[in-house]
This record gives C-alpha cells, structure tokens and sequence, in this order.
C-alpha cells in the first residue's frame, strides 16, 4: 500500500513537458510515476486535471525583518536607505523569540502558497548576532517541512564598522550558508572592491556559496559587478557565485553593458531580481522619465545565464507589502521585465521555481521523479502561463511525503441581475 496517491495529475516534467499521469508516495519518496498506478493507499487526492508541478523556490527574502513595517515608523520616503535606518533602529530591540516567531510566521505563510525551499539573509551587523543565531535555530526547527538556507548579510558593510568584518566570519563559524556582501554600500569604491575579495577569501575558507547585494542602486557608476565577474572568472566557484539585485545594470549605458554582458558569458554567476522591490525602491530620485530600477532580466536570460526572481521583503522597512506568493512575484517581474512572449511567460515561471534550486544548488534535491523527495504542490491550472495569468492557487503543497497545507479554491456564484433574493 502506497501512504499517498495523486490520481489525474497533470504533471509539469523537467524538460518543461505536461504528462498525464498518477504519483504513488511512500515514506517521504516518489516511489513511481505512471498513467495508471495500481494499489491503493493511505490517502488518496484525485487532482482532477489539475497541475502538478516542483515547489516554488524563494531565492532572496530577510526573514530577520519580515513582519516589521511601522516598527518604530513607517517609511515615508520609500527609499532604500531609508529602510536601512529604520532597521537599524528597530535591530536594537531584536530578540531570539522575536526574530525566530516573524520568521516562522512567514514562512508558513510562504509554504501555505507552495514555497518549499527559501534562501534568507540574516544581518550580521548588529554585535550580538541575534539574527543570525534566531535564523540557524529556525534552519533547524522548520527542516521536516521546508528548507532554509542563511546567508550572513554584512547589512552596514563589512568595513562600515571596525568590527563588521569580524562578525562575518563569526557569523560562518556558527554555520551560515552562504556569504554575504554589500560592496555598494561600503564607505568609499575601494572598500567595495577589497569587501568583494574578503568575500571570495571567506567563501573559499569555509567552502561556502557565495549571494552577493550588488549594485542595488540607480547609479550607473555603480560597477562592483564587473568586480564579481573578474573574481568568478579567476576563481574556481563556478555556479557557486549569485548577484542579488543589480539595479544598476539597467542604468548602464549600452555600450558598457554589452561588454560586461560579454564578460559575464565567461561565468556561471546566478542572477536574482526582485521585482516587487526594485520597481518600488529604485527610481526614487528620478522625476520624468522614472526609471524601472529593475536588472536587464530579459537579456540576461537571453544570454543563457541563470536567473530566478525573489520576494525580499515581507511587511518591512523596505516594502510595507507582500505576502509571500511568489506568482505575485514572477508577475510583477513578467511586467516589468516586459516578458510576455510565450516563451519568456514560461521563463518568469521557472524563475520562481528550477531556477531558483539552481541557485540553492538543491542539486537532485529538486524536482518530480523516481526516487526523489515527495516535494511537490498542485495549483489551480492547466500549464505554467495559466499558473500566472491567474496567480493561481495553490491546492495541495506536499513536503517530504506529507500533505502539509491544503487550500480549496474560491468559490463564484453568479445570479445575475433577473435574480430574485430566494435564489441566492
Ligand atoms: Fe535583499
């Protein structure tokens, strides 16, 4: 007997293509994919038709700050420095509890919408390193039903403050993920380039991936990019390495941006945009016309070079909205990004889940298969440009083999205007 059994699903496969088929799930793992599978099971879902595809990937979010918008005050001007005064207000009063309950909190709230898989930046700015300690406790409180990565984020700059630096690799030694930086947002471009060497020393020392903020910023002089694409071509980090944000590359001018792009051709950097708040930071100092603040998604995809979209931020002093669903995020970006073409819809959808895990390296972690992790979510569409246009819901999102959330679909009753009141 099988624990579980999906009956009609219509199946998203990895080379893209729809199979209608049954999934049978035993202890945690895909045991068999087939148009009929026989047997019974513990429990039994009859998708009806509808699409079964891998979980979404939430490639960038603080979870350290979701769910503190107003906290002390709201953002008024809307800009990212700004936000990043306010959190340094609010930090002061962080606690574990407080941290790890807004934490937990939103990812429940991401995983009710099919988000199984999350990359967090954990500040490390602040002496105590409550966020980070609070993000590695809920790492491992949450791991039986979602995956979580921390980065440790140098908020203020590695060389911001005499003892940043030693925070960061502190913040590795007690087993962050990944490395972190804000080479943009260091005090003089000489502190940015030498950050993003620390940055690669540190990944190397501790055999770390690499998530970087770069450039998140209107200045077209704002260049640290061409900086990582030098490093990754000299090092051997490979795909280890992620640009997070790049605003700036589409304040570049043409010229500069075709030799850059040419150069990142020769890497394997991973790119994360994040729609919601690039189109509401950036282009706050401009008046007419207003830039989109958003990096040059479309050509970076068209180069071939990896992209995934994230949320960032969640209710905080950057963005005083979100709620988690990442087809509000790869909808924002299919506009912005104006990707409407057939194929660069379906792209936005990748970049919310198989780009994503490229990015968090999940490796064979990921996807539907034989022998893989039951990680799987049932959404209220027929294909991936359905998933969108409707911002879908999520029916069933299924981690490690369990039914964790179930959500039944909104239900329209329409009398129209003959109507009488018995009818309704
Ligand atoms: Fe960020």
């Amino acid at each position: 007997m099988h624990d579980l059994l999906l009956r009609q699903c219509r199946l998203l496969q990895t080379d893209r293509t729809i199979a209608d088929v049954d999934i049978a799930i035993q202890q945690g793992v895909i045991t068999a994919i087939a148009p009929r599978i026989a047997g019974s099971a513990k429990i039994t879902l009859d998708i009806q038709q509808q699409l079964v595809s891998p979980p979404f990937v939430e490639s960038h979010i603080h979870l350290d700050s979701a769910l503190t918008a107003g906290q002390p005050r709201w953002n008024q001007s809307g800009t990212l420095f700004e936000g990043i005064e306010i959190w340094r207000e609010r930090k002061q009063s962080l606690s574990l509890e407080d941290v790890k309950q807004r934490a937990i909190a939103t990812l429940k709230q991401q995983a009710s919408q099919g988000v199984l898989f999350v990359r967090s930046h954990a500040d490390v700015s602040e002496p105590s390193l409550t966020a980070l300690q609070a993000l590695l406790e809920v790492r491992e409180a949450v791991k039986d039903w979602i995956t979580l990565q921390v980065v440790a984020f140098p908020q203020d700059g590695i060389y911001g403050s005499p003892n940043n630096e030693m925070l960061l690799e502190k913040a590795l030694e007690m087993g962050a993920d990944v490395v972190g930086g804000i080479p943009h947002y260091e005090l003089t471009r000489e502190d940015g380039v030498q950050s993003i060497h620390r940055i690669f020393a540190l990944a190397e020392k501790y055999d770390r991936l690499i998530d970087i903020h770069c450039d998140e910023i209107d200045d077209e002089q704002s260049r640290f990019l061409e900086v990582v694409a030098a490093c990754a071509i000299r090092s051997d980090m490979g795909c280890r390495i992620t640009a997070s944000h790049t605003t700036a590359f589409g304040s570049y001018n043409n010229a500069y941006a075709f030799k850059l792009l040419g150069f990142l051709r020769r890497t394997e950097i991973n790119f994360i945009a994040n729609p919601l708040i690039n189109i509401t930071l950036q282009g706050r100092t401009d008046t007419y016309p207003k830039r989109r603040g958003v990096t040059r998604v479309k050509e970076l995809w068209q180069q071939g070079m990896n992209v995934s979209f994230g949320h960032d931020c969640i209710q905080d002093p950057w963005y005083p909205l979100g709620t988690g669903n990442m087809l509000d995020v790869a909808s924002m970006g299919l506009h912005v990004c104006q990707m409407t073409g057939t194929a660069e819809m379906n792209a936005c959808y990748d970049m919310v889940t198989w780009n994503g895990a490229k990015t968090l390296h999940l490796d064979d972690r990921y996807g539907i298969g034989v022998g893989k992790p039951a990680n799987l979510i049932v959404l209220d569409a027929q294909d991936r440009y359905d998933a969108l246009r409707k911002r879908a819901i999520v029916r069933y999102v299924i981690s490690h083999g369990k039914l964790l959330v179930r959500t039944e679909c909104p239900q329209t009753n329409w009398y129209g205007p003959a109507a009488s009141f018995d009818d309704c």
